[in-house]
């Protein structure tokens, strides 16, 4: 994750993506993608070209590998793997506090879901934690299965030791979809793989 204040340096044909771009939506595409690079050099894979948006706007990673980007006001954050190892990967980031200021619960959760963590939601943010990890499913899913979701469309279950489980994802098998979250004062991070 990258919080410093220098805007990294995009490469050729990223700058022309953002060209046009708020000062704000240039810096996190730009903190994203150096994110992304050094998640690529960590996972040993030579790449020098540019990271695109693809196909729906998902990330278009070099040939073998699949990933995630996210952003938030307080930082960025990528992952990526060997596609011999994941069929797909999704990684989300929300501020906490922006997220605490929003009912969540109400935008995000199904009423199965509501009910269904009504004992978690004592001691965790439940609303946070299910749309982030819906956004976390989605961007896990559409580069392969090119579907649009909803929040209604994902049926989710958090447990306590920070795991979900994908219960449904219309349109989609969801049954090797494995999800992990962690919380900090700051942050909610989910991550979906499959
Ligand atoms: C893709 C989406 C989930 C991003 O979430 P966000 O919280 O707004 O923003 P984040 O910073 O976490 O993620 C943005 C990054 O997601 C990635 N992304 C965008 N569309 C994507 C897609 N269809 N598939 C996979 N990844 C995608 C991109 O890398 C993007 O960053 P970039 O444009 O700088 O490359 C959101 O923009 C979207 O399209 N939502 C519609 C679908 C949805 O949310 N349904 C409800 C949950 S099921």
């Amino acid at each position: 994750m990258a919080t410093v204040d220098a805007e990294p340096a995009l490469v050729a044909g990223e700058d022309a993506a953002v060209a046009r771009a708020v000062a704000k939506r240039r810096r996190e595409y730009a903190f994203g993608r150096a994110c992304a690079r050094r998640a690529l050099a960590e996972l040993g894979v030579v790449y020098a070209g540019p990271i695109l948006g693809g196909a729906g706007g998902a990330p278009a990673w070099p040939a073998g590998v699949v990933g995630s980007i996210t952003h938030c006001e307080l930082g960025a954050a990528a992952g990526v793997a060997h596609a011999a190892d994941l069929r797909g990967l999704g990684l989300d980031l929300e501020s906490r506090p922006r997220a605490d200021a929003i009912d969540l619960l109400a935008l995000a959760a199904t009423a199965t879901e509501r009910a269904r963590h009504a004992a978690l939601a004592v001691t965790l943010p439940v609303g946070a934690l299910l749309f982030s990890a819906k956004e976390s499913v989605y961007k896990c899913l559409y580069p392969r299965g090119g579907q649009f979701l909803d929040f209604a469309d994902v049926e989710l279950a958090l447990t306590a030791d920070g795991a979900f489980t994908v219960l449904t994802a219309t349109g989609y098998d969801v049954t090797t979809v494995r999800g992990r979250f962690a919380l900090t004062p700051e942050l909610v991070a989910t991550v979906a793989s499959y």
